[in-house]
């Protein structure tokens, strides 16, 4: 199949990107590199998450990121939403999306979300059904698409049985996720035909994280079979607390320069964003993951 002739990239570093960041960031250094993203030309960032505070405390400030995003026309601001809980606060703080999160592994369902992966379906239904009432959409992930930290190989078929769930129950969009970076290029291709067989190929992201530095091979694997929306995380910043040793998200700069080398456009100015990836490296203090942003602007940030 021909690469599509644009991507649409969903910015996921201040969710993603800091939800597993040891020392607290401030919500001021949150908004400013929300502000940051949004001025690159990025069209949708994922901004926080509103899950317990117990389990994930770097995002313990999500009301306060949320509510007080300086709002940038033609930029969608998102949260993760795992219960009514969440949805009703991410709703009363100006949400404009909201995305729902399960797994393709039991264990990793468990560990992440204190639920079996059928309880999860279950709790999600009335999620979609309060955010359609308040004209919100609704977005699925799948996680532990390409493996799983507890279970190993994952078999497509239950990927594409979970994508099909979401999408039955009204996510219009899929996010597939290489929750720990294992996949290779041929498994994320049958994966995602697996999936395209009860997921019209249009509603499916790639959500690929760069443990074993193979998320942009997988990338063009997937391009290759006609996706043609991508996540990814600025400065290659990330992890998920409950997949142990699963590293950063694909660095957008790394993305964009791969995407703009293919002739697919994405809006984004490449500089811009390198320039964003490497204030936060230095706000935070860790070197920058995305091999692109130090080539291009130097390695500024690095401990
Ligand atoms: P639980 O303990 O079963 O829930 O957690 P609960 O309903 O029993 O509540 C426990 C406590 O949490 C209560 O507080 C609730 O009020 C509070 P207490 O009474 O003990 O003081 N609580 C909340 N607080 C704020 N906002 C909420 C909320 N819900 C409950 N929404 C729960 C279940 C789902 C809440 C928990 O497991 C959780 O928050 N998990 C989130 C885990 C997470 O965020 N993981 C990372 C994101 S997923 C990911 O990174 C993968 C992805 O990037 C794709 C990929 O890479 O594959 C998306
Ligand atoms: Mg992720």
């Amino acid at each position: 199949m021909p690469f599509a002739s644009a991507v649409r990239l969903v910015e996921v570093g201040p969710r993603d990107g800091l939800q597993n960041e040891p020392e607290p960031i401030s919500t001021q250094t949150k908004l400013e590199l929300i502000d940051r993203l949004g001025a690159t030309g990025l069209g949708y960032i994922e901004a926080a998450s509103f899950v317990s505070p117990k389990w994930v405390p770097q995002m313990a400030d999500h009301r306060e990121v949320m509510w007080n995003l300086a709002r940038l026309d033609g930029v969608t601001y998102a949260a993760l939403t795992p219960n009514l809980k969440g949805l009703e606060s991410a709703l009363e703080c100006g949400a404009q999306e909201v995305a729902v999160f399960g797994a393709a592994s039991e264990a990793f369902s468990q560990k992440n979300i204190n639920c079996s992966v059928a309880e999860s379906l279950e709790r999600f239904a009335p999620i979609l059904e309060r955010a359609w009432q308040a004209n919100v959409r609704v977005r699925g992930y799948v996680s532990c698409v390409l493996g799983c930290p507890y279970e190993g190989e994952i078999a497509p078929a239950r990927v594409a049985e979970v994508a099909k769930a979401l999408h039955e129950m009204g996510c219009y969009e899929i996010s597939l996720g290489d929750t720990i970076g294992t996949g290779t290029p041929l498994k994320a291709k049958r994966m995602v035909e697996a999936v395209a067989r009860e997921v019209p190929l249009a509603q499916l992201a790639a959500h690929f994280h760069d443990t074993y530095g193979q998320a942009l091979t997988n990338l063009y694997a997937v391009l290759e079979e006609g996706i043609a929306v991508i996540d990814s995380s600025v400065a290659g910043l990330g992890g998920c607390p409950y997949a142990k040793g699963a590293s950063g998200n694909v660095a957008s700069e790394d993305v964009v320069y791969l995407l703009d080398g293919l002739g697919i456009e994405t809006g984004v100015d490449l500089e811009a964003l390198a320039t964003t990836g490497r204030w936060i490296c230095e706000q935070m203090r860790r070197p920058n993951r995305s091999r692109v942003g130090v080539a291009l602007i130097g390695a500024a940030g690095e401990v």
